[in-house]
């Protein structure tokens, strides 16, 4: 039963409009070069699944999982890295894919964990971004679309592992 009152923030159409400019930045910037693309789970495998069918460029892929624990609903204090990589980023150049950055906790650790293991590089690409939400300075490389507060489901999201599977991005409604 589904009991969640939503609305339509980005519908599938425009989504996937946005996901193809975005791949094409990414190809043209990665020209001539092999990405090795981590998601994280498991709000990612979505968007990523639909960014990587769109790159030009030859990648391979993996995927990390992150715990967060604190105060709120969503990720506000320590993180733990849950699942690892399976693959070696030595001089490679990395694309971190994530669905939404919020506090910028997240991903400020997992870049830091990352960089630890000396990749050629490591950009990422964020879905989403709640930029005035962040608790630690973070920048994103590519957003797709910059958001208010208020929080979302669908294309990968959810709200306690409900609405995972929308096509499109709806903000919950109180
Ligand atoms: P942060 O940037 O460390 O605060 O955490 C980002 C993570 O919080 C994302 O990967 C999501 O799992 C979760 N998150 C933040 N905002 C939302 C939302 O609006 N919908 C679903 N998950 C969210």
């Amino acid at each position: 039963m589904d009991i969640l009152q939503k609305e339509v923030l980005y519908p599938k159409d425009v989504i996937k409009k946005r996901v193809q400019e975005l791949a094409g930045t990414i190809s043209r910037d990665y020209e001539g070069k092999e990405l090795i693309v981590i998601g994280i789970l498991k709000g990612a495998f979505i968007f990523m699944a639909d960014l990587i069918r769109c790159l030009s460029v030859p990648c391979r892929v993996d995927f990390v999982r992150l715990a967060s624990y604190g105060e709120g609903p969503s990720s506000s204090g320590r993180v733990v890295m849950t699942k690892d990589i399976e693959t070696s980023i030595k001089d490679r150049d990395i694309l971190i894919v994530e669905d939404v950055v919020d506090t910028g906790l997240t991903l400020s650790f997992l870049v830091n964990w990352l960089k630890e293991r000396n990749p050629h590089s490591i950009k990422v690409c964020a879905f989403l971004d709640k930029r005035k939400r962040r608790r630690a300075p973070f920048e994103a490389d590519y957003v797709g679309f910059t958001i208010d507060d208020g929080f979302v489901v669908g294309y990968g999201l959810d709200f306690n592992e409900k609405a995972r599977f929308l096509p499109d991005i709806c903000v919950i409604k109180e």
